[in-house]
């Protein structure tokens, strides 16, 4: 690799702006392109980062075809994840892709074989993991002081918070509020449980206020989930209770929780007084560990660890850059990543089918 990365953007919208930053930053990383469909957004993109010397293309196939490249960040929108990052992976680039890892497991699967093949690396853009409070959570669980972990709550839910744009049409986005925030408190506590394979699902999932023009100004356009419940069961004789919502008249529907045989942890909803503050989609509120000493039932505030100004997004992407440049592993890989793609597509299919479903995850 030359002394400088030289990565290409695809997609120019609203994430792809957090990523060009973070990059921007950087002394190792040069900006050699970046593309979008819609004509015109990639050229105004580059020129808002004063980049106006650097080629703007359409499609991404374009992008991959004539920039010379080292590795790519894939900003576009859910339905579009699968071909973008095969189409890179296969280009010989690393690639970071953003959340949620794709629509269905098969396209998951389809992108983990790809990364496999190739020896990339496929990162997917989880950066709450970067959160110092996170990672005090995910070493508080695995630190072995809960004991067995056998039940894991989380996701809580927003009072209001429908975005709308590219996230509620089911041809772009693909699936809902579990794409866009489900997925972030199901990786935050699968992360810390360290990610143990999922095997059954029964769910109910709902979109009753997005498509009420009380709730949703584009109401007309919307065709996706915004609210899900599910009980799923994972290896290891656990249980996770995970609900998550864009809209509901409820603050939150409950904080995280693991509960082990020696002790349990709570994670607090970050802002339950504010409209959209109940769910657990990358910003934490107080933890608290509840435990026996001496006989006494106790509850401890754990300290919190945060950074002023800590920026997740840029240790993010900061994470990818080294591991593309020491040829390491992807800091978050799709190997578990697809347990969380596995999840939400059955929830949909468990929520469709109106009963249990089993998980099958093929081999990579
Ligand atoms: N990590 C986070 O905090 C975070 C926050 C917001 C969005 N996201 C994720 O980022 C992704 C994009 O979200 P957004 O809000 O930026 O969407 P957006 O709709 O603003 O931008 C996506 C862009 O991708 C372009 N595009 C789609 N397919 C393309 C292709 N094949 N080639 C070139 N361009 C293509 C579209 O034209 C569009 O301009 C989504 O998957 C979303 O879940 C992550």
């Amino acid at each position: 690799m030359p002394e400088k990365m030289r990565v290409g953007i695809i997609g120019c919208g609203w994430i792809a702006h957090s990523h060009m930053q973070a990059y921007l930053k950087m002394d190792d990383v040069e900006i050699v392109a970046a593309a979008d469909l819609i004509p015109g957004k990639a050229r105004a993109f580059l020129d808002e980062f004063g980049l106006t010397k650097v080629p703007a293309y359409g499609i991404h196939t374009e992008l991959l075809e004539k920039a010379k490249l080292d590795a790519v960040s894939i900003c576009t929108y859910n339905t579009t994840h699968r071909q973008c990052a095969v189409d890179a992976l296969q280009a010989g680039l690393d690639v970071l892709c953003e959340k949620p890892m794709s629509v269905t497991l098969q396209e998951a699967v389809d992108m983990a074989k790809a990364q496999k093949k190739t020896g990339k690396i496929l990162s997917i853009g989880f950066q709450p993991r970067y959160d110092p409070d996170m990672i005090m959570v995910r070493d508080l669980v695995r630190s072995g002081v809960l004991g067995e972990i056998y039940y894991v709550q989380t996701g809580g839910g927003r009072r209001r918070g429908i975005p709308g744009g590219t996230f509620i049409r089911k041809d772009l986005a693909g699936v809902g509020c579990l794409a866009d925030i489900g997925c972030y408190g199901l990786d935050m506590a699968l992360n810390a449980i360290n990610y143990p394979k999922p095997l059954t699902v029964s769910a109910y999932s709902s979109d009753r206020f997005g498509k009420n023009p009380k709730y949703c100004a584009e109401y007309d356009q919307f065709d996706v989930d915004d609210f899900a419940v599910a009980f799923i069961r994972l290896e290891g004789g656990i249980a996770l209770d995970f609900r998550m919502s864009w809209a509901m008249h409820m603050d939150t529907m409950g904080d995280t929780l693991f509960l082990g045989t020696e002790a349990g942890v709570k994670v607090k909803s970050p802002f339950p007084d504010k409209p959209w503050g109940g769910a657990w989609d990358g910003t934490i509120g107080p933890v608290f560990m509840y435990h026996d000493v001496a006989g006494n039932l106790v509850e401890t505030k754990v300290p919190s660890k945060a950074v002023p100004n800590f920026n997740r997004f840029d240790a993010k992407v900061r994470a990818f850059v080294d591991a593309a440049k020491t040829g390491g592993d992807s800091p978050i890989p799709a190997s578990q990543i697809l347990y969380n793609q596995a999840i939400l597509d059955g929830i949909l299919r468990s929520s469709q089918l109106g009963r249990e479903v089993e998980i099958t995850i093929p081999e990579i």
